[in-house]
C-alpha cells in the first residue's frame, strides 16, 4: 500500500484516485500526521504532494524524517520535490519566473518512472504550477527532465528509489501522467496492482461480519441514492436478514424514485424495508417556509424524528450504516483555515448517530464516489441506480424556490421527468454530472392555443463537474434545448415557460437553493 502525504494541494485526492487505478490500494494523511502513524501505516511506498506553501520559508511544512527513513521508494511532486531537495542537502530558491499551466518538459535521460512511456531526447506536455524551484540537487540525485522555467523539472536517485517532479502527473492536463504514477508504484516500488473492487467486497464483507460480530442487528438508512443502496447492498452481503432498511420518503423525491426503492430492495434483493410515506408531515412542516437555510433545517430535523420513530419500532439496533464516503474522511491540510462561511448546510441528518446512540458501520469510507460505482455493478445494483445522478437530501424542496407545496411539488416531477427522459434518449446523461429542472415562484404570460396563459416558469440546470465543488453548465444544442422545453410546455400543465442557466458554479452554485 501507498501512503501520500499531504501538504495541502488542491489535486492531492487525484493523486490517490490515479494510484487506485494502477490497481494499488493507497490512503492520504497529512504531512503533520506524526511520524507514528507514518510508521503505523507500514507503506510500501510514499509519494509527497504538492502544497500552496512556499519550501523557501524557514518554518513550511515538512516531510517527517521517517518517510527517508523507512527506505521506501519516494515520489516528490511539486513541493514535494522541493521539500526533499530541501531536507536532502539540495536548495531551492524563490524565483521570479514563475511557471504556472502548460509546459514543454524534455526528457534528458532515462529512469524508471518513464520507462515504457518516455525516452531521452524526446519532449512531452506536463502541467506546472510553481513559483519556487531546485537550483541544487541533493547528492545522489541526476536530472532526467528540464523545462523553460525548471532545470530540474524531474530528477531521480535510483539507488534510493526517490524520484520527484516539478510538474503534476496527477492532472489530465499531464497526459501520460498517469503511467508515470503507475510506474512508480508498479516498477519502481514493485507493487502488484492487484487491489480491485472484487477483493475489496470480499475484505469489505469480512470487517463488517467483524465489527458487527454474530448477533448484532444494523438499521440502514436508504435515500434512493447510490451511496446508501450499495451500503445496504453490501451489509446485506454480510449479514443477511440482521440488516434492515428504513426508507423515508418525504414526498420531495423525483418521479418512481420511491417505487424504484421498494422494487429494488425489498422484491429485488429482498432485504427487510420499512418504506414510511412522511410526504404530509414534511409538506405540513414546510407550510409558509420560503427560506432555504430554513427548509434544510426542518427537513432534517424532520427526517431525524421519523427515522427515529421507524428504528425504534424495529426494536433493538445495535449499528447505524452510513455511506460515508473517502472525500469526507480525508483529513486536509488547510493553511488558510478553510471556508469560514456556510454557504449552504449540506449535512442533512448531522447528529443522527449521536441522538440514537448506536454505533456506525460505514463501509464505503476508503472509497471514491466512482469506485462506489464500481462496487455497486459488482454488486449487481442496477445500471440506472449505480449510474445516477447526485440527488441532495432536501430533494425538491430546494429546488422550488419559496414555498413547497404538494402542488408545485408534483408540477416539478412531471417537468424534471420529461427533461431527464430527454437527457436519456439523446444519450447524454452519463456525460452530466447532475440535471435538473426547478421550478420557479413567478409567472409569466403566455398564449396557448386562442387563449392567454398565466403560468409559472421552469428552470433547467446541466452541468459537468468531477466532484461538485466546481462545475460548468453543459452546452446542449440548441435543438434540445427547444425539443425539451416545446414538450414541457405541452405536457405539463401548469409551465407556461422554460429557461435554460448557463451559470458556471463559482460563481453560482449547482443547485438554485
Ligand atoms: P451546490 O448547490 O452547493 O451543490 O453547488 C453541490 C452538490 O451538493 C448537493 N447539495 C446538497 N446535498 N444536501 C445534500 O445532501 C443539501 O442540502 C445539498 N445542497 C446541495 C448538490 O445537489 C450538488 O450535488
Amino acid at each position: 500500500r501507498v501512503l501520500i502525504l499531504d501538504f495541502g494541494s488542491q489535486v492531492t485526492q487525484l493523486i490517490a484516485r490515479r494510484v487506485r487505478e494502477a490497481g494499488v490500494y493507497c490512503e492520504i494523511l497529512p504531512y503533520n500526521c506524526g511520524p507514528e502513524r507514518v510508521g503505523a501505516f507500514e507503506p510500501n511506498a510514499i509519494i509527497l504532494s504538492g502544497s500552496p506553501h512556499s519550501v523557501t520559508v524557514d518554518d513550511g511544512p515538512r516531510a517527517p524524517q521517517i518517510v527517508f527513513d523507512l527506505g521506501v521508494p519516494v515520489l516528490g511532486i511539486c513541493y514535494g520535490e522541493q521539500t526533499i531537495c530541501a531536507q536532502l542537502g539540495g536548495k531551492v530558491e524563490g524565483s521570479d519566473h514563475q511557471e504556472f499551466g502548460r509546459a514543454l518538459l524534455s526528457i534528458e535521460d532515462d529512469c524508471a518512472l518513464f520507462d515504457g512511456v518516455w525516452r531521452k531526447g524526446e519532449q512531452h506536455q506536463v502541467w506546472m504550477s510553481h513559483g519556487d524551484r531546485v537550483v541544487d540537487l541533493p547528492d545522489g540525485f541526476r536530472v532526467v527532465g528540464t523545462s523553460d522555467g525548471a532545470p530540474f523539472a524531474a530528477i531521480a536517485d535510483d539507488t534510493r528509489k526517490i524520484y520527484a517532479v516539478q510538474f503534476h502527473p496527477e492532472v489530465v492536463h499531464t497526459p501520460d501522467g498517469a503511467k508515470l504514477l503507475a510506474n512508480f508504484v508498479h516498477r519502481v516500488a514493485g507493487l502488484m496492482g492487484d487491489w480491485t473492487m472484487a477483493a475489496f467486497r470480499d475484505q469489505a464483507i469480512a470487517q463488517i461480519r467483524a465489527q458487527v460480530g454474530e448477533n448484532g442487528r444494523v438499521i440502514c438508512g436508504l435515500s434512493g441514492g447510490v451511496d446508501s443502496s450499495v451500503a445496504a447492498v453490501l451489509i446485506h452481503e454480510a449479514i443477511g436478514e440482521r440488516l434492515t432498511c428504513i426508507f423515508v420518503d418525504h414526498g420531495l423525491l423525483r418521479q418512481g424514485e420511491a417505487d424504484q426503492v421498494e422494487e429494488i430492495f425489498r422484491n429485488h434483493y429482498n432485504i427487510p424495508l420499512v418504506a414510511r410515506d412522511a410526504s404530509d408531515l414534511f409538506l405540513g412542516k414546510l407550510a409558509g417556509v420560503s427560506d432555504p437555510e430554513q427548509k434544510r433545517k426542518i427537513i432534517g430535523a424532520t427526517f431525524i424524528d421519523v427515522f427515529e420513530e421507524e428504528a425504534e419500532k424495529v426494536g433493538g439496533a445495535d449499528f447505524l450504516a452510513q455511506g460515508t464516503l473517502y472525500p469526507d474522511v480525508i483529513e486536509s491540510v488547510s493553511f488558510t483555515g478553510g471556508p469560514s462561511v456556510t454557504i449552504k448546510s449540506h449535512h442533512n441528518v448531522g447528529g443522527l448517530p449521536e441522538r440514537m446512540k448506536m454505533k456506525l458501520v460505514e463501509p464505503l469510507r476508503e472509497l471514491f464516489k466512482d469506485e462506489v460505482r464500481v462496487l455497486g455493478r459488482e454488486l449487481g445494483l442496477p445500471a440506472s441506480m449505480v449510474g445516477r445522478h447526485p440527488f441532495p437530501g432536501p430533494g425538491l424542496a430546494i429546488r422550488i424556490p419559496g414555498e413547497v407545496t404538494r402542488e408545485s411539488c408534483d408540477i416539478l416531477r412531471k417537468a424534471d421527468a420529461v427533461y431527464l427522459d430527454e437527457i436519456r434518449k439523446a444519450g447524454l446523461y452519463d456525460e452530466i454530472w447532475q440535471a435538473f429542472a426547478v421550478l420557479l415562484p413567478v409567472r409569466t404570460v403566455g398564449v396557448m392555443g386562442d387563449a392567454r396563459s398565466y403560468d409559472r416558469v421552469c428552470g433547467l440546470r446541466a452541468v459537468t463537474s468531477t466532484d461538485g465543488m466546481t462545475a460548468d453548465s453543459y452546452p446542449f444544442e440548441h435543438a434540445f434545448l427547444s425539443r425539451v422545453a416545446t414538450r414541457i410546455i405541452n405536457e405539463v400543465r401548469g409551465i407556461n415557460r422554460v429557461v435554460y442557466d448557463v451559470t458556471s458554479k463559482p460563481p453560482g452554485t449547482i443547485e438554485w437553493e
